[in-house]
């Protein structure tokens, strides 16, 4: 049956390039979910966007001297590019500050405000007299209520995740000059999450299928009660308060980039030349509806976009929320500023994307944190892509080249062991189906490289090359066999490693898209023509181990 699948994937901060965090934690599982689903007829809309307001971005432009528009149009180019070269294929990927984005936001806005779920409300805020400005967010840390962690932010907990307002930090300091601001009073509006308490605790009851710890912090944060939360900010760079006498204000960013989520979907429309064709994804029950983010970003997913998506009505809930947790890079945790850190232009620069696609999909940080390490990245290059599914590919395709003259030999009698390989090819299939269905990326993965792993043994045993020369039919009957494995290969790694798939499956005569496969396993058909096989991955040279750890740090 055909399904409707929306699949929105965190929109990233545009104040620094993206690094393997980003990819593995959201752009990656997200980009093999919709492959893998558009390759199985499914109808897909896979949207995203920079991120391109909110204190991450002034932030930076204040340490720069620039204003924040040009960091974030710097970084949202840049993410554009580093989409492109990793294949991430996006149906959309827009940014927070077009115009259509802002209507969307301040009428949803409105429409909340309208309804009651938005009030005003005098707060205290933290005050710098010594830079003489409020302290939103990110311009304020001080110690976590929850978990007692020192680098607590204004707005969220990195530690626990847990969101905050700034008046529960204790020992605030100012991230700009590090003394201690004052408490002010300020007007803000307020988002009434309180009032969807009941409800949220109904609609994460049954959603057992989550990942156990989203579901576990979702449950436990609801049943500990929600705190109406401000979504105003007194700060110039962000979408303006759409009420008069609010000039000075601007829309708390997480507030309104998750309705990005909705207008790029609009967006998306539009410039299909469709308008409405954004609003089955969107309010067809039967649509189903995926979030790829960090674990950080689980409160938000999970309670705050929920909740205002009830309150605006007549708008699908998420199905499923497949957070991953965090990568760490050499053993030791991420960090952007003390560039801890692989970025991605840079990886672009020098290799390919499906090696890191790979390793990153074999080593996914799903239901724990992984480690990246280049000496990993090169043992899984060299003795997994290069000598196990490359050197099948390899060895199998010019063989037949040559010996067969380019074309498919004939199958013959096929004798057990080929029989039972294909069968295999055949429950690999399904295997790996059933793991990216359920978002198990790292199982589906390791099948495919079983599979892979399989058919090598089976022509070390059945060695067509000696073969040959006494039992042409055997040995065409056992290249056959692989050929098939191959056809099978080609379809269960393809969400994976999209850029091997599309050489291969031309090297095996396809023509036109990978993408327009389905996920079946055909039979090669003899004496059809190949294409000249060239490599499909290259070996890494240890070297590169430390001169990538040299340019970090
Ligand atoms: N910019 C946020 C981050 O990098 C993620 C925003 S996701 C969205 O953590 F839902 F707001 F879009
Ligand atoms: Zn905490």
């Amino acid at each position: 049956m055909k399904q409707r699948i929306y699949i929105g994937v965190a929109w990233p901060y545009a104040n620094s390039p993206l690094h393997l965090g980003h990819i593995a934690g959201a752009y990656l599982p997200a980009d093999i979910f919709a492959r893998f689903m558009r390759m199985q007829g499914h109808d897909v809309l896979m949207a995203s966007g920079s991120d391109m307001h909110g204190t991450p971005i002034t932030l930076r432009a204040d340490k720069e001297g620039v204003l924040p528009s040009v960091i974030a149009e710097r970084y949202h180019e840049d993410f554009v590019r580093a989409f492109a070269g990793l294949g991430i294929s996006f149906d959309i990927f827009t940014k927070t500050t077009t115009e259509n984005h802002t209507q969307v936001a301040q009428k949803i806005f409105l429409d909340l405000y309208e309804k009651g779920y938005i009030y005003k409300d005098r707060v205290l805020q933290p005050y710098c007299a010594t830079c003489r400005r409020f302290l939103p967010d990110r311009y304020v840390e001080g110690t976590c209520p929850h978990c007692n962690d020192k680098g607590a932010r204004g707005d969220q907990c990195d530690n626990c995740g847990k969101p905050l307002n700034s008046q529960e930090l204790k020992d605030l300091r100012c991230t700009i000059c590090g003394l201690t601001p004052a408490f002010t009073e300020s007007e803000h509006f307020f988002l009434k999450l309180s009032a969807f308490n009941q409800e949220l605790i109904g609609w994460i009851d049954d959603k057992t299928y989550f990942r156990s710890n989203v579901y576990a912090f979702t449950k436990k944060y609801l049943e500990m009660g929600l705190k109406d939360r401000a979504i105003t900010r007194d700060i110039a760079w962000g979408i303006p308060v759409p009420l008069p006498g609010y000039e000075e204000k601007r829309l708390y960013v997480w507030f309104e980039a998750v309705i990005g989520y909705l207008s790029a979907s609009m967006q998306w429309a539009k410039e299909k030349g469709d308008e409405k064709a954004w609003q089955p994804y969107w309010q067809d029950i039967n649509t189903r509806s995926y979030y790829f983010i960090g674990k950080d970003n689980i409160p938000f997913h999970t309670i705050i976009w929920p909740a205002m998506l009830m309150g605006k009505g007549n708008l699908i809930l998420p199905y499923n929320v497949p957070a991953n947790e965090y990568l760490t890079i050499e053993g030791r945790k991420l960090s952007s500023s003390r560039n801890w850190a692989v970025w991605a232009p840079d990886y672009l620069l020098h290799y390919q994307p499906d090696p890191l696609r790979y390793l990153l999909s074999i080593n996914m940080p799903e239901s724990s944190d992984t480690d990246f390490s280049w000496r990993e990245f090169v043992r899984r290059n060299n003795d997994e892509l290069v000598a196990t599914y490359g050197n099948l590919v390899q060895r199998t395709l010019t063989f037949i080249y040559k010996k067969f003259n380019g074309t498919v030999p004939s199958s013959g009698q096929l004798n057990a062991e080929s029989l039972e390989l294909i069968a295999d090819a055949q429950v690999s299939m399904s295997k790996v189906a059933d793991a990216i269905a359920c978002c198990s990326f790292r199982e589906g993965i390791r099948e495919a490289m079983a599979l892979a792993a399989k058919a090598n043994r089976y022509l070390e045993a059945t060695s067509p090359w000696k073969l040959i020369k006494e039992e042409e039919e055997a040995a065409a009957s056992a290249l056959y066999t692989a050929l098939a494995v191959l056809n099978a290969l080609k379809i269960i790694f393809y969400p994976f490693l999209p850029h091997s798939s599309q050489k291969l499956h031309e090297f095996l005569g396809g023509s036109g898209l990978i993408e327009e496969q389905s996920w079946s396993l055909e039979m090669p058909v003899s004496s059809a023509p190949l294409r000249e096989p060239s490599v499909l991955f290259t070996k890494l040279d240890e070297s590169i181990i430390d001169e990538e750890i040299k340019r970090m740090g």
